[in-house]
């Protein structure tokens, strides 16, 4: 396996909008293998293709504290949102920021895995947050995205001092 870098703000690349994935062949597997070691060794709880700069509607997922219940989501849609969380998000690629996000509590993600198989799931509390949080990376948006303008210029104003002082 090899582990892949993650792209992090202010790198454009992760502002790309990811194709869908067509062809479910042993590369993409070993893709999906690479992307869970890398978020594993990281450590995260989610990563996008897009973080790798991969543009292909993949993420992988692992929320358990035992780190054994891995997903891969491949071309996923959220079908059905319900509710409203706020929940404090970071992300891989943007390293030392944490912020409050607001999303919805309950959804209904329809995908493939990596054999083409079609899969649907019900997910709340964080594996809700997670997959959203995971397939707006997809579109190209980042948690901070979502913030207000002013809060969202605080965070990248912190993220280019930790960037400077990691030189
Ligand atoms: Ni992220």
């Amino acid at each position: 396996m090899t582990k892949l870098t993650i792209l992090t703000l202010p790198d454009k690349r992760l502002k790309t909008i990811a194709k869908p994935v067509t062809v479910f062949d042993q590369k993409l597997q070993e893709f999906a293998n690479n992307m869970l070691e890398t978020m594993y060794e990281a450590p995260g709880i989610g990563l996008a293709a897009t973080q790798v700069d991969e543009h292909i509607q993949l993420v992988v997922i692992d929320i358990s504290e035992e780190k054994n219940q891995p997903l891969c989501l491949i071309n996923p849609k959220i079908i059905q949102k319900d509710g409203q969380q706020v929940h404090e998000e970071g992300c891989l690629s943007v390293p030392g920021i944490y912020a409050k996000v607001k999303r919805a509590s309950t959804i209904e993600v329809k995908y493939q895995d990596e054999t083409g198989k079609e899969h649907q799931m019900q997910a709340d509390e964080l594996l809700a947050v997670c997959i959203q949080h995971e397939l707006d990376h997809l579109k190209g948006i980042v948690f901070l995205d979502h913030l207000s303008p002013l809060k969202r210029k605080m965070a990248m104003k912190k993220l280019e001092k930790e960037a400077e002082n990691s030189d």
